[in-house]
């Protein structure tokens, strides 16, 4: 069975939405693996046909950096070969900069950026409305 990993990092929940509502857009026979990053390892992201990431805006533009930004440096010694991702996160005071940085990185490691979504802070139903159909598009690719 094909299978989709979902990763993120939240603490307030804004994320772990996100990644729930991708999760709902996947459809037909997919194991859907979701897990917050503190219990996921560089398998979930080998053994995926597809996979979602996610992460809140943490200073200076990055993403989380204790517990995400450790787990993807692990992923830079690793080809991807075009694997297809996409990425959501939730900004707070400034703008969705910080995942045109993180697409960057994961273009570099050979992941095929095929879509984003960001909130500000808490979603509005059209953001639950894109992360559903980015669930649905990323499966379709695999
Ligand atoms: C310690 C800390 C640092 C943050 N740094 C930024 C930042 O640099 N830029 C920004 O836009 N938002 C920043 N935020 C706001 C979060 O990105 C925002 O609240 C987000 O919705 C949190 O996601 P979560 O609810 O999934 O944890 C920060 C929040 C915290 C708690």
């Amino acid at each position: 069975m094909k299978k989709v990993s979902i990763i993120y990092w939240s603490n307030g929940g804004n994320v772990e939405l996100l990644a729930n509502c991708i999760a709902e857009g996947v459809e037909g026979e997919v194991e859907i693996n979701l897990k917050h990053v503190n219990d996921a390892s560089e398998e979930d992201v080998i053994t995926a046909d597809a996979i979602a990431m996610g992460s809140p805006a943490m200073v200076d533009d990055g993403i989380e950096q204790l517990e995400m930004k450790p787990f993807i440096d692990k992923l830079s010694t690793i080809r991807f070969n075009n694997k297809p991702l996409v990425l959501f996160g939730s900004c707070g005071w400034r703008d969705d900069k910080f995942i045109y940085n993180w697409e960057s990185v994961m273009k570099d490691y050979g992941f095929e950026v095929i879509g984003k979504v960001v909130c500000k802070e808490s979603l509005t139903g059209e953001e639950v409305e894109k992360a559903k159909s980015l669930g649905k598009e990323l499966v379709n690719l695999m």
